[in-house]
């Protein structure tokens, strides 16, 4: 009798990250209690450009986006696209919030927890990019099994970026860019798009520095960026 084979995990079942920091000021405080019930994403049922923006738009989606500078950056460069950021941290959260309103944005749905939880609700083959910068590195091994870049998670990357899709990564940690490098380089389903050093030394114009990576380079660490377009 043959088994059954098991599902891939998906590693990142629970959240192990800070909620929130220190208490909001009165203007982030405002962002939340005004601005976030009108950008947040709805708590339940399936999710598609046509749900969060009313047409077919390109769309695009951020895990863990920290204060939310990269997002807005995306959702104002591209503005004819939709974004979808997701974020546990309330003092991010109330972050992005700012930008999108100082930016004046439409093209931006928030949602307040597991970026898992949220992917897993769009339909297959619907994202023209996956953000994952700075992800947490969870360096010991232990730990390893916390890290986004694992099976589970890049299995549902996988699905839902369309052919051509880009899932772009930033670490500043070797150790996790070596893990990054190690999980996806036999994988079919996606290509490293690399050709020479520069590639993922040099920052383009069109991915800035978060506030993960400023710090890193203050630091003198190096940052790597890793562009993996889904086959
Ligand atoms: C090291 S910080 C990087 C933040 C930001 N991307 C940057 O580069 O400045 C990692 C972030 O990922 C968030 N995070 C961790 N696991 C997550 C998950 N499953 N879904 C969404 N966000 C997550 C954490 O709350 C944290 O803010």
């Amino acid at each position: 009798m043959t088994m059954p084979e098991a599902p891939d995990p998906v590693s990142i079942r629970r959240l192990y990250g800070r909620a929130q920091g220190h208490p909001l000021r009165a203007n982030a405080q405002r962002l939340v209690d005004d601005l976030l019930p009108a950008l947040d994403v709805p708590e339940e049922g399936p999710l598609s450009a046509q749900s969060l923006f009313g047409d077919d738009r390109p769309l695009a989606f951020e895990v863990g986006f920290g204060k939310g500078e990269h997002l807005a950056f995306q959702g104002a460069l591209h503005r004819d696209w939709g974004f979808i950021g997701a974020e546990p941290y309330l003092n991010g959260v109330a972050g992005l919030l700012a930008e999108i309103e100082e930016r004046g944005l439409t093209n931006v749905r928030v949602h307040r927890g597991d970026a898992i939880d949220l992917l897993e609700r769009l339909p297959d083959a619907s994202l023209n990019a996956v953000y994952l910068l700075h992800p947490d590195p969870w360096p010991k091994a232990r730990h390893v099994k916390r890290r986004f870049v694992n099976k589970g998670p890049v299995s549902l990357v996988a699905a839902k970026l369309k052919p051509g899709g880009e899932f772009r990564i930033a670490t500043d940690h070797v150790n996790y860019m070596r893990h990054v490098l190690f999980t996806l380089q036999d994988d079919k389903r996606f290509e490293w798009t690399a050709e020479t050093p520069a590639d993922w030394e040099d920052i383009p114009a069109d991915w800035p520095d978060t506030r993960f990576a400023q710090k890193a380079r203050k630091l003198g660490h190096d940052v790597w960026r890793l562009i993996y377009r889904r086959l």
